[in-house]
Protein backbone atom coordinates (compact mmCIF):
# COMPACT_ATOMS: atom_id res chain seq x y z
CA UNK A 1 0.00 0.00 0.00
CA UNK A 2 1.62 3.41 -1.28
CA UNK A 3 2.24 5.61 2.19
CA UNK A 4 -0.36 8.11 2.63
CA UNK A 5 -0.02 12.03 1.75
CA UNK A 6 1.39 13.89 4.58
CA UNK A 7 1.24 18.12 4.35
CA UNK A 8 4.68 19.44 4.43
CA UNK A 9 4.49 23.12 4.84
CA UNK A 10 6.79 25.57 2.88
CA UNK A 11 9.57 27.11 4.98
CA UNK A 12 9.97 30.52 3.51
CA UNK A 13 13.49 29.99 4.09
CA UNK A 14 13.72 27.43 2.73
CA UNK A 15 11.48 28.14 -0.42
CA UNK A 16 13.60 28.02 -4.18
CA UNK A 17 11.74 29.65 -6.75
CA UNK A 18 13.28 27.77 -9.22
CA UNK A 19 11.93 24.17 -8.05
CA UNK A 20 8.26 25.61 -7.87
CA UNK A 21 7.71 25.08 -12.03
CA UNK A 22 8.96 21.73 -12.92
CA UNK A 23 8.26 19.39 -16.20
CA UNK A 24 4.61 19.10 -16.26
CA UNK A 25 3.92 20.86 -13.02
CA UNK A 26 4.03 23.84 -10.81
CA UNK A 27 3.57 24.23 -7.15
CA UNK A 28 0.55 26.03 -5.78
CA UNK A 29 2.65 28.42 -4.04
CA UNK A 30 3.44 30.19 -7.23
CA UNK A 31 -0.63 31.06 -6.95
CA UNK A 32 -0.85 31.46 -3.39
CA UNK A 33 2.23 32.30 -1.21
CA UNK A 34 2.57 36.24 -0.63
CA UNK A 35 5.97 36.36 -0.91
CA UNK A 36 6.44 34.65 -4.53
CA UNK A 37 3.98 37.56 -5.07
CA UNK A 38 6.15 40.01 -4.06
CA UNK A 39 8.79 39.22 -6.17
CA UNK A 40 6.98 38.85 -9.02
CA UNK A 41 5.78 42.55 -8.91
CA UNK A 42 9.61 43.23 -8.68
CA UNK A 43 10.75 40.84 -11.84
CA UNK A 44 7.65 40.42 -13.65
CA UNK A 45 5.77 43.66 -13.28
CA UNK A 46 8.46 45.54 -12.68
CA UNK A 47 11.25 44.55 -14.35
CA UNK A 48 9.43 43.14 -17.83
CA UNK A 49 7.55 44.66 -20.72
CA UNK A 50 4.25 45.39 -19.78
CA UNK A 51 0.90 46.35 -22.11
CA UNK A 52 0.41 50.02 -21.18
CA UNK A 53 -2.59 51.32 -23.80
CA UNK A 54 -3.88 52.61 -27.11
CA UNK A 55 -2.87 55.53 -29.06
CA UNK A 56 -6.39 55.89 -30.11
CA UNK A 57 -7.56 55.87 -26.19
CA UNK A 58 -5.70 59.75 -26.29
CA UNK A 59 -6.11 61.11 -29.64
CA UNK A 60 -6.43 64.79 -28.96
CA UNK A 61 -3.69 66.98 -26.95
CA UNK A 62 -3.86 66.50 -23.55
CA UNK A 63 -5.75 63.24 -23.48
CA UNK A 64 -5.07 60.76 -20.71
CA UNK A 65 -5.68 57.28 -19.01
CA UNK A 66 -4.38 56.55 -15.80
CA UNK A 67 -3.21 52.90 -15.55
CA UNK A 68 -0.94 50.22 -13.62
CA UNK A 69 2.39 48.44 -13.89
CA UNK A 70 1.97 45.90 -11.11
CA UNK A 71 2.22 48.28 -7.87
CA UNK A 72 3.05 51.44 -9.75
CA UNK A 73 0.54 53.92 -10.94
CA UNK A 74 1.47 55.50 -14.32
CA UNK A 75 -0.04 57.82 -16.52
CA UNK A 76 -0.71 57.60 -20.41
CA UNK A 77 -0.98 60.85 -22.07
CA UNK A 78 -0.49 62.63 -25.30
CA UNK A 79 1.19 65.79 -24.66
CA UNK A 80 0.67 69.35 -26.52
CA UNK A 81 3.52 68.28 -29.42
CA UNK A 82 1.39 65.42 -29.86
CA UNK A 83 3.41 62.41 -28.69
CA UNK A 84 2.13 59.91 -26.11
CA UNK A 85 4.08 58.92 -23.19
CA UNK A 86 4.04 56.93 -20.31
CA UNK A 87 4.81 59.09 -16.83
CA UNK A 88 5.08 58.23 -13.20
CA UNK A 89 1.93 59.22 -11.76
CA UNK A 90 3.86 60.64 -8.65
CA UNK A 91 4.49 64.53 -7.53
CA UNK A 92 8.39 64.75 -7.63
CA UNK A 93 8.17 66.89 -4.41
CA UNK A 94 6.62 64.89 -1.81
CA UNK A 95 4.75 61.83 -4.20
CA UNK A 96 1.09 62.11 -4.17
CA UNK A 97 -0.86 61.31 -7.45
CA UNK A 98 -1.00 64.09 -9.68
CA UNK A 99 -3.59 62.36 -12.08
CA UNK A 100 -6.12 60.97 -9.77
CA UNK A 101 -8.94 60.46 -12.57
CA UNK A 102 -8.98 57.30 -14.86
CA UNK A 103 -9.90 59.43 -18.04
CA UNK A 104 -9.96 62.55 -18.87
CA UNK A 105 -8.55 65.87 -20.93
CA UNK A 106 -5.99 68.06 -19.18
CA UNK A 107 -3.59 70.98 -19.87
CA UNK A 108 -2.00 70.46 -17.08
CA UNK A 109 -1.40 67.65 -14.04
CA UNK A 110 -1.85 69.61 -10.90
CA UNK A 111 -0.79 68.03 -7.27
CA UNK A 112 -3.38 68.87 -4.82
CA UNK A 113 -1.22 68.45 -2.16
CA UNK A 114 1.06 71.60 -2.52
CA UNK A 115 0.13 72.70 -6.37
CA UNK A 116 2.76 71.65 -8.03
CA UNK A 117 1.76 72.10 -11.65
CA UNK A 118 3.17 69.98 -14.63
CA UNK A 119 2.39 70.32 -18.62
CA UNK A 120 1.17 67.42 -20.45
CA UNK A 121 4.87 66.33 -21.59
CA UNK A 122 5.40 65.78 -17.71
CA UNK A 123 7.15 69.21 -17.39
CA UNK A 124 7.06 70.68 -14.12
CA UNK A 125 5.68 74.56 -14.69
CA UNK A 126 4.75 75.95 -11.52
CA UNK A 127 5.93 75.77 -8.16
CA UNK A 128 3.72 78.27 -5.58
CA UNK A 129 6.66 80.07 -3.67
CA UNK A 130 9.57 78.74 -5.75
CA UNK A 131 11.62 81.47 -4.32
CA UNK A 132 11.45 79.49 -1.33
CA UNK A 133 13.86 76.94 -2.75
CA UNK A 134 17.90 77.53 -3.31
CA UNK A 135 19.21 79.04 -6.49
CA UNK A 136 20.05 75.05 -8.01
CA UNK A 137 16.76 74.27 -7.56
CA UNK A 138 15.13 74.39 -11.58
CA UNK A 139 11.69 73.16 -12.75
CA UNK A 140 13.87 71.15 -15.45
CA UNK A 141 15.42 68.78 -13.05
CA UNK A 142 12.26 67.87 -11.69
CA UNK A 143 9.78 66.26 -14.83
CA UNK A 144 7.71 64.06 -14.11
CA UNK A 145 9.67 60.36 -14.68
CA UNK A 146 9.06 58.18 -17.10
CA UNK A 147 10.16 54.23 -17.15
CA UNK A 148 12.92 53.97 -18.69
CA UNK A 149 11.47 51.45 -21.70
CA UNK A 150 8.92 52.74 -24.12
CA UNK A 151 7.49 51.36 -27.00
CA UNK A 152 4.70 50.95 -29.27
CA UNK A 153 4.02 48.16 -31.91
CA UNK A 154 0.80 49.56 -34.25
CA UNK A 155 -0.78 51.71 -31.52
CA UNK A 156 -0.15 49.49 -28.96
CA UNK A 157 1.94 51.44 -26.15
CA UNK A 158 4.03 49.22 -24.13
CA UNK A 159 6.81 49.63 -21.47
CA UNK A 160 9.28 48.72 -19.13
CA UNK A 161 9.99 49.28 -15.87
CA UNK A 162 13.61 47.80 -16.24
CA UNK A 163 16.30 48.75 -19.15
CA UNK A 164 17.35 45.48 -18.71
CA UNK A 165 14.93 44.24 -21.17
CA UNK A 166 15.35 43.56 -25.13
CA UNK A 167 13.57 45.69 -27.84
CA UNK A 168 9.90 45.38 -28.06
CA UNK A 169 9.60 44.24 -31.41
CA UNK A 170 12.34 41.08 -29.96
CA UNK A 171 10.22 40.39 -27.36
CA UNK A 172 7.00 40.09 -29.20
CA UNK A 173 8.44 37.93 -32.09
CA UNK A 174 6.09 35.48 -33.57
CA UNK A 175 3.26 37.20 -31.59
CA UNK A 176 2.95 40.31 -33.14
CA UNK A 177 1.89 38.73 -36.38
CA UNK A 178 -0.65 37.74 -34.21
CA UNK A 179 -1.51 41.11 -33.16
CA UNK A 180 -1.46 42.14 -36.80
CA UNK A 181 -4.40 39.90 -37.30
CA UNK A 182 -6.29 42.26 -35.50
CA UNK A 183 -5.53 45.15 -36.76
CA UNK A 184 -5.85 44.26 -40.18
CA UNK A 185 -9.14 43.15 -39.97
CA UNK A 186 -9.77 47.17 -40.36
CA UNK A 187 -10.17 47.59 -44.08
CA UNK A 188 -7.72 50.80 -42.97
CA UNK A 189 -5.70 48.87 -40.91
CA UNK A 190 -6.53 50.94 -37.58
CA UNK A 191 -8.66 50.11 -34.71
CA UNK A 192 -10.36 52.20 -32.09
CA UNK A 193 -10.36 52.14 -28.15
CA UNK A 194 -12.94 53.97 -27.49
CA UNK A 195 -16.02 52.35 -26.61
CA UNK A 196 -15.21 52.39 -22.82
CA UNK A 197 -14.25 49.07 -20.63
CA UNK A 198 -15.82 46.63 -18.35
CA UNK A 199 -13.95 45.66 -15.40
CA UNK A 200 -14.13 42.81 -13.36
CA UNK A 201 -11.96 41.53 -9.75
CA UNK A 202 -11.88 38.24 -9.00
CA UNK A 203 -10.61 36.25 -5.85
CA UNK A 204 -7.71 34.74 -7.54
CA UNK A 205 -4.32 34.35 -8.51
CA UNK A 206 -3.27 36.81 -11.94
CA UNK A 207 -1.59 33.96 -13.49
CA UNK A 208 -5.26 31.88 -13.75
CA UNK A 209 -6.46 33.60 -16.58
CA UNK A 210 -5.02 31.92 -19.15
CA UNK A 211 -5.29 29.82 -22.62
CA UNK A 212 -7.06 27.53 -22.05
CA UNK A 213 -8.90 25.26 -24.88
CA UNK A 214 -10.03 22.66 -22.51
CA UNK A 215 -12.36 23.81 -19.67
CA UNK A 216 -15.15 25.52 -22.58
CA UNK A 217 -17.42 22.30 -22.13
CA UNK A 218 -17.63 22.79 -18.53
CA UNK A 219 -16.98 25.89 -17.49
CA UNK A 220 -19.46 27.31 -20.13
CA UNK A 221 -22.01 24.37 -20.67
CA UNK A 222 -24.80 26.50 -20.52
CA UNK A 223 -23.40 28.94 -23.30
CA UNK A 224 -22.45 26.10 -25.71
CA UNK A 225 -26.25 24.53 -25.32
CA UNK A 226 -27.75 27.83 -26.10
CA UNK A 227 -25.39 28.17 -29.17
CA UNK A 228 -26.56 25.08 -30.13
CA UNK A 229 -29.80 25.35 -29.78
CA UNK A 230 -29.65 28.55 -31.98
CA UNK A 231 -26.96 26.60 -34.53
CA UNK A 232 -29.11 27.77 -37.73
CA UNK A 233 -28.66 31.82 -36.88
CA UNK A 234 -26.87 34.82 -35.49
CA UNK A 235 -23.58 34.18 -33.83
CA UNK A 236 -24.60 30.37 -33.10
CA UNK A 237 -23.84 30.05 -36.77
CA UNK A 238 -20.54 30.13 -36.24
CA UNK A 239 -19.84 28.16 -33.96
CA UNK A 240 -21.65 25.33 -35.46
CA UNK A 241 -19.31 21.56 -35.24
CA UNK A 242 -16.76 21.74 -32.18
CA UNK A 243 -13.63 24.36 -32.19
CA UNK A 244 -13.30 22.68 -28.86
CA UNK A 245 -13.03 19.33 -29.48
CA UNK A 246 -9.40 17.39 -30.25
CA UNK A 247 -10.36 15.90 -33.39
CA UNK A 248 -10.77 19.23 -34.65
CA UNK A 249 -8.16 21.37 -36.34
CA UNK A 250 -7.96 23.83 -33.62
CA UNK A 251 -4.60 23.80 -32.01
CA UNK A 252 -3.07 25.48 -29.14
CA UNK A 253 0.58 27.60 -29.76
CA UNK A 254 3.31 28.29 -27.43
CA UNK A 255 4.72 31.09 -29.06
CA UNK A 256 7.54 32.27 -27.18
CA UNK A 257 8.31 34.74 -24.57
CA UNK A 258 5.21 33.28 -22.78
CA UNK A 259 3.05 34.93 -25.60
CA UNK A 260 0.37 31.65 -26.42
CA UNK A 261 -2.94 31.19 -28.33
CA UNK A 262 -5.69 29.21 -28.94
CA UNK A 263 -5.35 28.86 -32.73
CA UNK A 264 -9.31 28.41 -34.11
CA UNK A 265 -8.29 29.56 -37.40
CA UNK A 266 -9.36 26.38 -39.16
CA UNK A 267 -12.37 26.51 -37.92
CA UNK A 268 -13.22 30.36 -38.32
CA UNK A 269 -12.67 30.29 -42.14
CA UNK A 270 -14.70 26.75 -42.35
CA UNK A 271 -17.50 29.59 -41.53
CA UNK A 272 -16.03 32.14 -43.87
CA UNK A 273 -19.73 31.75 -45.88
CA UNK A 274 -21.17 31.94 -42.18
CA UNK A 275 -19.53 34.94 -41.84
CA UNK A 276 -20.03 37.11 -44.92
CA UNK A 277 -24.15 36.35 -44.87
CA UNK A 278 -23.99 37.73 -41.65
CA UNK A 279 -22.20 40.65 -42.30
CA UNK A 280 -24.63 40.91 -45.55
CA UNK A 281 -27.45 41.70 -43.32
CA UNK A 282 -25.56 44.78 -41.36
CA UNK A 283 -25.56 47.95 -43.28
CA UNK A 284 -21.68 48.33 -44.50
CA UNK A 285 -21.26 44.85 -44.00
CA UNK A 286 -20.84 43.75 -47.42
CA UNK A 287 -18.88 47.06 -48.98
CA UNK A 288 -16.31 45.71 -45.50
CA UNK A 289 -16.16 42.32 -47.58
CA UNK A 290 -15.42 44.07 -50.87
CA UNK A 291 -12.43 46.60 -49.19
CA UNK A 292 -11.11 43.57 -47.46
CA UNK A 293 -10.89 41.91 -50.26
CA UNK A 294 -9.61 44.75 -52.64
CA UNK A 295 -6.57 45.37 -49.98
CA UNK A 296 -5.53 42.15 -49.28
CA UNK A 297 -6.57 39.53 -52.23
CA UNK A 298 -6.72 36.02 -50.61
CA UNK A 299 -6.06 36.62 -47.32
CA UNK A 300 -9.27 38.59 -46.78
CA UNK A 301 -11.21 35.62 -45.87
CA UNK A 302 -8.80 34.87 -43.13
CA UNK A 303 -8.91 37.94 -41.65
CA UNK A 304 -12.71 38.03 -42.24
CA UNK A 305 -13.10 35.03 -40.68
CA UNK A 306 -11.31 36.20 -37.59
CA UNK A 307 -13.06 38.81 -37.16
CA UNK A 308 -10.19 40.87 -35.28
CA UNK A 309 -9.79 37.99 -32.97
CA UNK A 310 -6.06 36.28 -32.72
CA UNK A 311 -7.54 34.86 -29.41
CA UNK A 312 -3.55 35.48 -27.83
CA UNK A 313 -2.64 35.73 -24.49
CA UNK A 314 1.04 38.19 -24.37
CA UNK A 315 2.88 37.40 -21.01
CA UNK A 316 2.19 38.97 -18.09
CA UNK A 317 -0.75 41.65 -18.40
CA UNK A 318 -2.03 41.41 -21.86
CA UNK A 319 -4.64 39.36 -23.78
CA UNK A 320 -6.80 39.73 -27.70
CA UNK A 321 -9.67 37.51 -27.16
CA UNK A 322 -12.73 38.04 -29.21
CA UNK A 323 -13.35 41.66 -29.80
CA UNK A 324 -11.26 42.82 -26.68
CA UNK A 325 -8.19 44.34 -25.74
CA UNK A 326 -7.88 42.36 -21.91
CA UNK A 327 -5.35 44.00 -19.50
CA UNK A 328 -4.67 41.81 -16.24
CA UNK A 329 -4.09 43.96 -12.94
CA UNK A 330 -2.73 41.91 -9.81
CA UNK A 331 -3.66 43.53 -6.64
CA UNK A 332 -2.66 39.81 -4.22
CA UNK A 333 -1.43 36.98 -4.54
CA UNK A 334 -5.59 36.13 -4.14
CA UNK A 335 -7.15 39.04 -6.28
CA UNK A 336 -6.69 39.87 -9.71
CA UNK A 337 -8.51 43.07 -12.04
CA UNK A 338 -9.82 42.15 -15.21
CA UNK A 339 -10.04 44.96 -18.01
CA UNK A 340 -11.87 44.56 -20.84
CA UNK A 341 -12.24 47.47 -23.71
CA UNK A 342 -14.19 46.26 -26.67
CA UNK A 343 -11.90 47.07 -29.94
CA UNK A 344 -14.35 48.79 -33.11
CA UNK A 345 -12.66 48.89 -36.11
CA UNK A 346 -11.90 52.23 -38.11
CA UNK A 347 -13.18 52.41 -42.01
CA UNK A 348 -16.46 50.72 -41.37
CA UNK A 349 -19.93 51.59 -40.83
CA UNK A 350 -20.99 52.22 -37.50
CA UNK A 351 -23.42 49.51 -37.23
CA UNK A 352 -20.64 47.47 -38.35
CA UNK A 353 -18.72 48.48 -34.81
CA UNK A 354 -22.41 48.44 -33.07
CA UNK A 355 -22.68 44.80 -34.06
CA UNK A 356 -18.76 43.78 -32.59
CA UNK A 357 -19.78 45.63 -29.08
CA UNK A 358 -23.21 43.68 -28.90
CA UNK A 359 -21.10 40.05 -29.54
CA UNK A 360 -18.41 41.59 -27.29
CA UNK A 361 -21.21 42.25 -24.12
CA UNK A 362 -22.90 39.16 -24.83
CA UNK A 363 -20.04 36.52 -23.52
CA UNK A 364 -17.85 39.07 -21.68
CA UNK A 365 -20.46 42.29 -20.29
CA UNK A 366 -21.55 42.25 -16.67
CA UNK A 367 -24.58 40.17 -17.91
CA UNK A 368 -22.67 38.20 -19.78
CA UNK A 369 -22.82 34.72 -20.61
CA UNK A 370 -19.41 33.63 -20.16
CA UNK A 371 -17.30 35.93 -18.19
CA UNK A 372 -19.05 35.46 -15.18
CA UNK A 373 -18.31 31.81 -15.17
CA UNK A 374 -14.73 32.18 -15.93
CA UNK A 375 -14.40 34.66 -12.46
CA UNK A 376 -16.20 31.93 -10.74
CA UNK A 377 -14.30 28.89 -11.50
CA UNK A 378 -10.77 31.06 -10.41
CA UNK A 379 -12.36 31.79 -7.23
CA UNK A 380 -12.63 27.97 -6.58
CA UNK A 381 -9.51 27.41 -7.96
CA UNK A 382 -8.08 29.92 -5.52
CA UNK A 383 -10.02 28.29 -3.05
CA UNK A 384 -8.66 24.41 -3.98
CA UNK A 385 -5.25 25.54 -3.88
CA UNK A 386 -4.92 26.07 -0.18
CA UNK A 387 -4.90 21.87 0.20
CA UNK A 388 -1.54 21.49 0.47
CA UNK A 389 -1.18 18.09 1.00
CA UNK A 390 -0.50 17.39 -2.21
CA UNK A 391 0.44 20.92 -3.85
CA UNK A 392 1.18 20.21 -7.08
CA UNK A 393 -0.60 21.23 -10.09
CA UNK A 394 -0.97 19.17 -13.21
CA UNK A 395 -0.21 20.97 -16.52
CA UNK A 396 1.14 17.81 -18.45
CA UNK A 397 -1.91 17.53 -20.44
CA UNK A 398 -0.52 16.95 -24.31
CA UNK A 399 3.15 16.86 -23.41
CA UNK A 400 3.60 13.30 -25.06
CA UNK A 401 1.93 14.98 -28.28
CA UNK A 402 2.82 18.37 -28.38
CA UNK A 403 5.54 19.01 -31.47
CA UNK A 404 7.87 21.55 -32.17
CA UNK A 405 7.73 23.54 -35.11
CA UNK A 406 10.42 24.77 -37.79
CA UNK A 407 10.12 28.48 -36.14
CA UNK A 408 10.83 27.34 -32.74
CA UNK A 409 6.92 27.52 -31.73
CA UNK A 410 5.16 24.78 -30.18
CA UNK A 411 2.09 22.88 -31.38
CA UNK A 412 -0.50 20.79 -29.53
CA UNK A 413 -4.01 19.81 -29.90
CA UNK A 414 -6.77 22.61 -28.79
CA UNK A 415 -6.94 20.46 -24.76
CA UNK A 416 -3.46 20.66 -24.75
CA UNK A 417 -2.05 22.54 -21.87
CA UNK A 418 0.91 23.87 -24.53
CA UNK A 419 0.08 28.16 -23.16
CA UNK A 420 0.16 26.81 -19.72
CA UNK A 421 3.97 25.07 -20.18
CA UNK A 422 4.87 28.61 -22.33
CA UNK A 423 3.89 30.84 -19.71
CA UNK A 424 5.35 28.69 -16.86
CA UNK A 425 8.58 28.80 -18.94
CA UNK A 426 8.68 32.48 -19.11
CA UNK A 427 7.40 32.63 -15.54
CA UNK A 428 10.55 30.79 -14.01
CA UNK A 429 13.07 32.67 -17.01
CA UNK A 430 11.90 35.73 -15.58
CA UNK A 431 11.72 34.72 -11.71
CA UNK A 432 15.47 33.32 -11.89
CA UNK A 433 17.25 34.44 -14.70
CA UNK A 434 19.54 37.71 -15.19
CA UNK A 435 16.55 39.08 -17.67
CA UNK A 436 16.63 40.21 -21.01
S1 LIG B 1 3.31 66.30 -3.00
FE1 LIG B 1 2.83 67.27 -4.84
S2 LIG B 1 3.01 69.35 -4.42
FE2 LIG B 1 3.60 68.40 -2.58
FE1 LIG C 1 -13.76 30.73 -20.33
Amino acid sequence: MSQPLQYRPLRRSTLDVSELVQDGRVHSAVFTDRDIYEQELDRIFHGSWLYIGHTSEVPKKGDFRTRQMGKQPVVMIRGTDGQVRVLLNRCRHRGAVVCEKEAGNTKHLRCWYHGWVYDSTGRLTQVPAVEAYGEDFTLEKMSLASPPMVEEYRGFIFASLSANVVPLRDHLGKAAEMMDLLIDASPVGEIRVSAGVHKTVYRGNWKLVGMDGYHVHYVHASVIAAWNRNSDTGIGATHRGDPFDDHSASRTRDLGHGHAMLDLTTHRMSHYEKFTEMLAGVTGGTEYVQAMHAKHGEKARLLISLAGDPHVGFFPNLQLINNQIRIMNPLGPDETEVLMFPVLFEGVSSELNEMRLRQHESFYGPAGSGSPDDGEIFERVQKGLHAQVEPWVEISRGMNREKTLDDGTVEGLITDEVPQRGQFREWLNLMTGDAK
